[in-house]
């Protein structure tokens, strides 16, 4: 193979990403916060910083899409004599004598040298505050004094950033920021409703400052020579309207060797009503100055730093396996597992794919991220499981979307999407198997965030699925409704008018046929897991009402199973739709689209139809057709046209995205399918090729977007460019990868008793170690293949031979030796 150009390697022992050339081809970031306040940073500064709400509480500005792409951040200039440079070589690009970036657990460390000067920033997010650390070492490596002038920026935004991009008129004449000592304060908007200020400070005299853009940039300058740094003098510039900006200006000499540090904060403070003002349009700072004396000093921000890696470094003991495989471990002991932090955080909403005001959490979106995180914050998934239930209506039916500032119902969006409830069974057992916390199914939950609306968690999922039962079609397969898990298959949307969204215009379901073999396959694999709740509910209450809800599910799912054995098979695989009319979506009989991923994901780890080679063949099917170098595509052949009767789906071009893409989130429904079928080399190999380290090394500029993280869409083999990867972070990939390795291949599988055993390897795997924190106890696992794919033979709990797969569970310490 040709020799790819290489930007950058992984850094294991520090569990950091480590970027050396700036000019990555696309720009590589990071997510700093982990609760209130969150930032995007890119590996030269770029992005921005927010309150808990990408939407309505942006706190810094940030343009997406722009020419040059990635531009604005946090940037510090440095004027050393006339060049001027910055550490993390944007925004002025000045050649560097170094540059490094490390991305770490939460972290980002920038470093840049120029002219024997060394400018080295770690920005982090303290735990439990709501401020971005910046905190830059300057260091004379020279033989001669320095004196450099240094200029710190930040650019505010107004809040909502929806209406920061457009409402020009009103917004210029708005911004108000006040300056005390190191301090700059923006205020725009706090005069009247807001309750909430941010600012910019350092812990050092100034000798300057600068609050306007205009004066500090120039109108006909950039961020690249903005006249105050280039001609290294600051305007004082105080803002009124306009857009403010922070930028604090430090006359700094270095003696030869010497270093000194400077933390930056960028801090949001909220106040009560009454307490908002210290005197007439003078706010009230005390929360400010109380944060700010929290991080004052080096050793205090040193403190709070290791006391965040702390925290990393608990969470990433809870599931620790060790192959050997450098590749694979460095991806299951901390890149997914991040991964799957960021993606529980964010959902969909911040990337630099998503805007940050488009979307707010996925009611299946987040279901699906907390399978991915459960094992580390419980309390956070119970109190998400709560939320997202609570945007629920009384018929099962869901919000598609909530905001997480006001956890309201989106009503942009609406619901409406049939495969939703589901996934709330989907998250719900996962909790509880992970905790043994059967408590949360009393927790009384409203519909629709309506006060006195309130039944039990439990009652929520019995409406989830009697969702499903009371929208079945004429094949009795579910009624898909707007869409499915694939947003863009529109069955009942006819959409000729571009101004239209396929999402949220008038849904035809009056007389519609449109059936989803997904949802079937989905309804039959949360069926079976509801049913098992049930009958553990059952079990421990001794309460027939369980038993008989088990029973009476039970017969929903194998009438299901039947539907699709009898409607749902097209002789080499599952078929995906029927459309309006009733006619079949994803079968051999059609032009294109013959096949398509999701219901022979769903179809097989439902198992439906094993018995008669059903799923043997789908997964045949799924390597014959969906297969190539990059990963499994959507759907095979690609859409060339529009059709109107399927809408968004068939309106990107072939390869991309919905139509043909390889979207990797559903790639691990069929390789969990091979697991269960016992198919281990057909998993691991589907596996590798969408395993980011694996991608890392093969194909490093084709693949474009960041090589330690999963992203959502990878052009598919009928694209222009099959290879190229987009939308990267915010992906269910993250949360359906962690599950696929860590459950079906690794096999360590939380259950309701303990944990079960069901390893599913490719035959060459060798012994490995699982170290598992589970509840009050400390597993240590180790697997011995002996060259088998599947099958436990023995298992060993601390020296004694037990029945079955499922350890089970006592606190303690307990080491365990599985044979295959
Ligand atoms: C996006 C959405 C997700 C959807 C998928 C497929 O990633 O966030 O909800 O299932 O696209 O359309
Ligand atoms: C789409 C995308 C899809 C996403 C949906 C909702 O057009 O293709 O992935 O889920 O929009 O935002």
């Amino acid at each position: 193979m040709e020799q790819q150009k290489r930007y950058g390697h992984f850094d294991d022992q520090h569990r950091e990403y480590v970027i050396s050339d700036p000019q990555t081809p696309w720009p590589w970031i990071n997510y700093l916060g982990n609760e209130d306040f969150f930032s995007l940073i890119s590996n030269t500064a770029g992005g921005y910083s927010f309150y808990k709400d990408a939407k309505f509480r942006r706190i810094t500005r940030y343009r997406y899409n722009n020419v040059p792409m990635d531009n604005g951040g946090r940037y510090f200039y440095i004027k050393d004599g006339d060049t001027v440079w910055n550490p993390g070589w944007k925004p002025c690009k000045t050649p560097l004598d170094f540059y490094e970036c490390r991305h770490g657990m939460s972290y980002t460390r920038i470093t840049g040298k120029k002219n024997g000067v060394e400018a080295s920033v770690l920005f982090f997010v303290p735990l439990k505050k709501w401020c971005e650390v910046q905190k830059l070492t300057l260091k004379n490596e020279s033989s001669e004094t320095k004196s450099l002038k240094l200029f710190s920026f930040e650019e505010w935004c107004l809040w909502n950033a929806a209406t920061d991009m457009e409402n020009f008129q009103r917004n210029f004449s708005t911004g108000e920021v006040e300056i005390e000592g190191s301090t700059i304060y923006h205020k725009t908007e706090y005069r009247e409703r807001r309750n909430h200020y941010a600012f910019y400070h350092v812990n050092a005299p100034i000798q300057g400052f600068d609050t306007d853009r205009e004066t500090f940039v120039g109108l006909y300058n950039e961020f690249a020579d903005p006249q105050a740094v280039m001609e290294g003098k600051p305007r004082n510039s105080h803002a009124h309207g306009w857009s403010p900006i922070a930028s604090h200006y430090i006359e700094v000499t270095l003696a030869p060797g010497e270093s000194k540090d400077f933390v930056f904060l960028l801090g949001y403070i909220e106040n009560e009503q009454e307490e908002k003002f210290e005197a007439l349009q003078v706010i009230n700072k005390q929360k400010a100055h109380a944060l700010i004396a929290e991080l004052d000093t080096t050793e205090k921000v040193d403190k709070a730093f290791a006391e965040l890696c702390e925290y990393w470094d608990a969470l990433l003991n809870i599931y620790k396996v060790r192959t050997g495989n450098d590749k694979l471990d460095r991806m299951v002991n901390i890149w997914n597992q991040y991964q799957c932090m960021v993606t529980f955080n964010f959902s969909r909403s911040a990337s630099f794919f998503e805007s940050g005001v488009g979307r707010g959490m996925g009611f299946r979106d987040s279901n699906q991220d907390l399978v991915g995180f459960v094992h580390q914050i419980p309390p956070r998934a119970r109190q998400r499981i709560i939320d997202i239930a609570s945007t629920q209506f009384p018929d099962g039916g869901c919000y598609h979307q909530y905001q997480p500032l006001t956890k309201r119902g989106n009503n942009d969006i609406g619901g409406g999407f049939n495969d939703d409830p589901c996934w709330l069974i989907f998250g719900t057992v996962a909790y509880i198997k992970e905790t043994g916390d059967f408590s949360i199914l009393d927790e009384m939950v409203p519909f629709d965030n309506q006060p006195g609306s309130e039944v039990t968690l439990f009652e929520h999922l019995k409406i989830s699925m009697d969702h499903v039962i009371n929208n079945l079609g004429p094949h009795m397969l579910p009624l898909i409704g707007r869409a499915d898990w694939n947003d863009c298959l529109n069955l009942n949307c006819f959409s000729w008018d571009p101004n239209e969204s396929f999402q949220t215009t008038e849904n035809v379901s009056e007389g519609t046929k449109a059936e989803s073999l997904m949802i079937a396959g989905l309804f039959v694999v949360t069926g079976k897991d509801y049913v098992a709740l049930c009958r553990k509910l059952s079990e421990y209450s001794n309460n027939s009402e369980y038993s008989e809800e088990a029973v009476r599910m039970q017969q929903a799912v194998d009438a299901m199973i039947d539907a699709v054995k009898k409607h749902g098979w097209d002789g080499e695989w599952y078929l995906r739709a029927y459309d309006f009319y009733g006619r079949k979506i994803g079968s051999n009989e059609c032009e294109e689209a013959k096949i398509f991923i999701e219901s022979q994901g769903w179809c097989t780890m439902a198992e439906i139809g094993a018995e008669d080679g059903m799923v043997a063949k789908s997964l045949d099917s799924c390597k014959k057709y969906l297969e190539c170098e990059h990963g499994m595509v959507l759907n095979n052949p690609a859409f060339s046209k529009y059709i109107y009767e399927y809408g968004e789906i068939s309106s990107y071009p072939e390869g991309y995205k919905e139509n043909a893409g390889i979207f990797c989130h559903n790639n691990p429904w069929v390789i969990i399918g091979e697991c269960l079928a016992g198919r281990g080399n057909d998993a691991w190999s589907h596996y590798a090729k969408i395993l980011p380290s694996y991608v890392e090394e093969k194909y490093q500029t084709l693949h474009k977007v960041e090589p330690y993280v999963n992203c959502q869409m990878v052009a598919g083999k009928d694209a222009f460019k099959p290879g190229e990867g987009k939308n990267s972070w915010l992906t269910g990939t993250a949360a359906w990868m962690w599950y696929t390795v860590s459950e079906f291949i690794l096999g360590i599988k939380p259950d309701y008793d303990g944990i079960r055993i069901d390893p599913c390897l490719p035959e060459t795997a060798s012994d490995y170690t699982v170290q598992r924190k589970f509840r009050e106890a400390d597993y240590e696992i180790t697997i011995h293949p002996n060259g088998k794919q599947k099958g436990v033979k023995s298992i060993t709990l601390d020296g004694a031979k037990i029945d079955g797969t499922v350890i089970p569970y006592s606190p303690g310490k307990h080491t365990v030796d599985v044979i295959l």
